[in-house]
């Protein structure tokens, strides 16, 4: 059976939330990962920026942004749960932010060029769709406006978490279903799109947009992330060899002045 992403995300939302969360304190792109602060992904760009966060989740990240100045918020998620704990932490923050219902493939009900920044953290591996993903942060980011985005990197996806941590899968297959067991009551199972750095770029400059950075950071040491529950000592161990996250920054490239319409000389 094909596993029911949003559903799935509805039914574990509360027992995410809960037991592992994902930290508000700063903006913070993956496991191990360097902080915001050293990366400095959007910090050049984010103060005052009309910002959408696709996969907003729990509402973490926009909470986050909105500490580092961020202007305007848009959160969009397709799990309404995960929505729904947004609203709370966002009311407890007292951030203001307009949250959305929707898929990230489609942002139809965006207006062309609302954006100056479209961030996400840990989501847009989710979305089967790359192409209409790409098209349409392409259309509602400004000319000049920048994604930015952290995945999981393929290589942690396709190898076991405990030592030796064998490969359990193809680098090359993007697409997996796998089930995350022991958090929620019921077992609950995922479908992603584990995209290499290169697919990740091909879709983007196809796209249209124009690819800043793209990074595989190495691994800093940050034990938080054995005690918030998310990884053991061997899941912590393996990060040393194997990269976490892929990171990106891109940006929708301004009109280039000569290639607009000729005016006929008189
Ligand atoms: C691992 S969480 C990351 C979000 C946030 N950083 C956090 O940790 O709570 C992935 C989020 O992406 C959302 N999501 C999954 N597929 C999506 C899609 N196609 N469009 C929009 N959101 C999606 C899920 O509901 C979930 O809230």
């Amino acid at each position: 059976m094909t596993p029911d992403n949003e559903a799935s995300w509805d039914a574990l939302a509360g027992a995410y939330q809960e037991h592992v969360g994902w930290p508000d304190d700063e903006l913070t792109w993956g496991w191990r990962t360097p902080p915001e602060s050293e990366l400095r992904l959007v910090s050049d760009v984010v103060a005052g920026a009309t910002t959408l966060v696709l996969g907003c989740g729990g509402g973490q990240d926009l909470v986050a942004l909105a500490r580092l100045g961020a202007g305007a918020l848009t959160g969009l998620d397709v799990s309404s749960e995960q929505l729904s704990h947004a609203r709370s932490r966002l009311a407890e923050a007292g951030v203001a932010a307009t949250l959305v219902h929707a898929d990230a493939a489609d942002l139809d009900r965006f207006d062309a060029g609302t954006f100056d920044l479209v961030v996400s953290v840990q989501a847009l591996d989710y979305v089967a769709d790359v192409d209409a993903l790409v098209a349409g942060v392409t259309r509602i980011l400004r000319p000049g406006g920048v994604l930015a985005f952290s995945v999981m990197h393929p290589a942690e996806a396709a190898t076991d978490d405990t030592r030796p941590w064998p490969w359990t899968g193809s680098y090359f297959e993007a697409e997996r279903d796998w089930v995350w067991d022991g958090l929620a009551d019921d077992d609950l199972a995922f479908r992603s799109w584990f995209r290499s750095p290169a697919a990740w770029f091909t879709a983007l400059t196809d796209g249209g947009l124009v690819v800043d950075r793209l990074l595989e950071p190495a691994p800093v040491d940050d034990r938080r992330w054995i005690e918030r529950g998310w990884l053991d000592e061997d899941g912590y161990a393996k990060l040393d060899r194997v990269p976490a996250t892929i990171l990106v920054r891109a940006h929708r490239p301004r009109p280039d002045p000569g290639s607009g319409p000729t005016t006929a000389a008189s």
